[in-house]
């Protein structure tokens, strides 16, 4: 018979949900993966997205919130070949984190990095995946270029800037507090942007005597859109994982043209899990290291039981966080 495990449920998906625990079955690993013990779990914007019922998980997804966690292999599948039980891990996830136990595919497994404490350890891998995959692979940001990070403080934005500082590069971030933008100086930023008091498209090009940043990474859409390519300099690349001000606008696509811009966007839950073990195996070679020399760190904001993951999304639909926030399954 199989054993159940607490977890989160969705009451009433739609404007009015309602986050509650309960009680589920606690699921098995398939072949090529691992049930993992539940330390922590990474509260992610997308999971708000879910509640409201405009995010369905992928098909063979947990229907349960939650893409990323922190814990300990407590079982293998038949061919989860190189782990063993006892290993601590953290994990992405297509579904299922907001529970005491999760199924892992193993190619979306990493080791918890020396340095980093098992719970502070889930808010790495959705945003290290995605920055990593966006910038690299899609926006091909090379050796001394320039990049601009929208939402500088966010989960995404506090890996982004510090992964592009540690690598060199130099870091404009745009955020929406004074606060806010100090904490993204402290992260590596070279200049942060108050986008409430400051036009960001007219302080990177003084910044840049006219020329423009290489690479945007933009979470915001809307009208953000048409300013990115203004603040791109010949040949840059725009990347948008997210459209939160709208995936809609009207754009003057001759500034892309004359410049000889590239605007791509991508999503990273749907993708294969050996797409993804090849984001993780890049992770390791370049990412893990300078997490590892603590030039990279975990940046939670709060850590919450997982009983209060309604709270968690109230502070994070706020904008109210830096970094991550946390639902831990002890306390
Ligand atoms: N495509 C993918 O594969 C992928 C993967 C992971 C995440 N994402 C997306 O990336 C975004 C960031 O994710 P996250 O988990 O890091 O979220 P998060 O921590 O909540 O970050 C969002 C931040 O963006 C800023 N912001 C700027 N304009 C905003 C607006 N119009 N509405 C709301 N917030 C605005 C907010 O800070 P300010 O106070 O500065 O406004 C907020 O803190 C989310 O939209 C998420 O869905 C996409």
């Amino acid at each position: 018979m199989n054993q159940s495990m607490r977890a989160i449920a969705v009451e009433q998906p739609g404007r009015e949900y309602r986050l509650v625990l309960t009680t589920l079955e606690r699921p098995r690993p398939g072949p090529g993966e691992v049930l993992v013990k539940v330390a922590a779990a990474g509260v992610n914007r997308a999971d708000i997205a879910q509640a409201l019922g405009g995010y369905p998980p992928p098909k063979g997804a947990s229907p349960v919130l939650g893409l990323e966690v922190s814990g300990t292999i407590v079982e293998l599948g038949p061919k989860a070949d190189g782990w063993s039980v006892g290993t601590e891990v953290c994990a992405l996830l297509a579904g299922g984190g907001y529970a005491e136990f999760a199924v892992v595919p193993i190619q979306c497994l990493l080791s918890v990095p020396a340095r980093v404490d098992l719970v502070a350890a889930a808010a790495l891998p959705e945003a290290h995946f995605t920055v990593w995959t966006n910038l690299m692979d899609t926006a091909r940001l090379a050796e001394g270029q320039s990049v601009l990070i929208h939402g500088g403080s966010s989960g995404i934005g506090t890996a982004a800037i510090q992964l592009c500082a540690a690598r060199g590069h130099r870091v404009f971030a745009t955020a929406g507090s004074a606060d806010k933008c100090t904490a993204c100086v402290g992260f590596g930023a070279t200049r942060a942007i108050n986008y409430r008091s400051e036009d960001f498209v007219a302080v990177v090009k003084e910044a840049t005597e006219g020329r423009g940043v290489d690479v945007i990474l933009d979470m915001v859409g809307g009208d953000y859109i048409e300013r990115n390519f203004h603040a791109l300099a010949l040949n840059g690349r725009l990347v948008n994982i997210s459209f939160m001000a709208g995936a809609t606008a009207t754009v003057n696509f001759g500034v892309m043209l004359m410049k000889r811009l590239s605007f791509m966007a991508t999503t990273l839950r749907a993708r294969s899990n050996d797409e993804k073990g090849r984001i993780g195996t890049a992770l390791r070679q370049h990412v893990w290291p300078l997490i590892e020399a603590g030039k990279i760190k975990p940046v939670v904001d709060t850590v919450l039981p997982l009983g209060q993951a309604m709270e968690a999304h109230a502070r994070m639909a706020a904008s109210a966080h830096i970094g991550k926030i946390l639902l831990a399954m002890e306390g």
